[in-house]
């Protein structure tokens, strides 16, 4: 037994930071080095949430035309008891935490079952995880609450399912449910995800199951007027990233001249967001000592936001190992949560 541990064996509260200090400044600038360079350029949809942005996206999800977050809280409302049954889990390992507020729906039929023991946060903002996990310890007494600051891109491999003092017995440990709500899996490019299944899968044991909201393929109008909101809360949340790269970088750019786009390209499935330059215009980074040009009308992409079909998330899980045992959609079809069972290697 680690003796670290044994001092405080009913912690209700660990918090762990995986992050290195500076590591989102060195991922930041080569983010930014590297899209700003590409051709089309690009950047990734993980700089929009410092604080403004994260609470412009809160807006977003309150939204008359954002339909996700309504819809997945809906299933859960509905499911969640069915969920708990169906895992059989007694920890919840969230990938992207954030502020953990519609975890509690499931908190609470996991509790209700009397399956609840360990609760595993998992965010890339130290603040942010810090609160939920803080919060989630109060509100449920009993519950152990391990978060950890990382990044599920790179650091999935140690997540803590585990009580640490029972880490010798830990196959037989009870079954854990991972979970990644919101759709935020849509944000992976296609090529991408394979990986990270993949990933997810290599921390689950055999039994263990996987719980994954993806926004459902529909109507072309709806899903555009889902990024292109009448009050302009969405404009101003994918101009913000170039407010994050000015704070961050020193960088020049001025958001009036660039406009905000969303799209469904219908070959790939997928929302994209874009930046379109409107005139030309060269900006500089002093931190990367770059300088970057600007067609009139050249479009820079921010975010791909995939839409699925319950076929596709099926073939892509079950490649991972995953075998769906249970999809359940909103009444309008808008929405599907899926749990995916690990099975045991071949
Ligand atoms: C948080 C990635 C699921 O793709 O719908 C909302 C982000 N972007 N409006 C999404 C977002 C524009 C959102 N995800």
């Amino acid at each position: 037994m680690n003796p670290a541990h044994a001092a405080h064996p009913a912690s209700a509260l660990v918090i762990d930071n995986w992050l290195e200090t500076g590591w989102a400044d060195r991922e930041l600038r080569a983010d930014v080095s590297v899209g700003l360079s590409s051709r089309p350029k690009e950047l990734p949809p993980k700089w929009f949430y410092d604080d403004h942005g994260s609470d412009l996206f809160d807006q977003i999800t309150r939204l008359e035309e954002y339909y996700p977050t309504r819809r997945e809280r809906e299933i859960l409302d509905r499911e969640a008891g069915a969920i708990a049954a169906a895992s059989g889990a007694e920890c919840l390992a969230e990938l992207g935490s954030g502020t953990s507020t519609k975890t509690r729906i499931l908190l609470d039929a996991f509790a209700a079952a009397g399956q609840l023991r360990r609760y595993v946060p998992f965010d890339n903002s130290d603040t942010t995880l810090r609160t939920a996990a803080g919060e989630v310890a109060s509100a449920y007494p009993g519950l152990r609450v391990h978060g950890v600051v990382g990044d599920f891109e790179h650091h999935l491999g140690r997540l803590p399912l585990d009580e640490p003092a029972d880490s010798e017995a830990a196959q037989f440990r009870p079954p854990a449910m991972l979970m990644l709500l919101g759709g935020t899996i849509g944000n992976f490019a296609p090529a991408k995800r394979p990986a990270f299944l993949d990933a997810v899968a290599a921390v689950m044991q055999p039994g263990d199951t996987f719980l994954l909201g993806t926004d459902l393929v529909k109507d072309t109008g709806r899903l555009e007027a889902a990024y292109n909101d009448a009050a302009g809360v969405t404009a101003e949340f994918n101009l913000n990233v170039l407010s994050v790269l000015n704070r961050r970088l020193g960088a020049d750019f001025s958001l009036d001249a660039f406009e905000h786009e969303a799209i469904f390209d219908a070959d790939n499935e997928w929302i994209e967001m874009r930046l379109r330059s409107t005139r030309a215009q060269t900006v500089h980074i002093p931190a990367l000592e770059m300088t970057v040009d600007f067609a009139a009308g050249e479009r820079m992409r921010t975010e791909i936001s995939a839409k699925f079909r319950p076929a596709r998330v099926r073939a892509e899980l079950g490649a991972a190992g995953l075998v769906v045992q249970q999809m359940w959609t909103d009444v309008e079809g808008d929405y599907a949560l899926t749990l995916a069972r690990r099975m045991r290697q071949p």
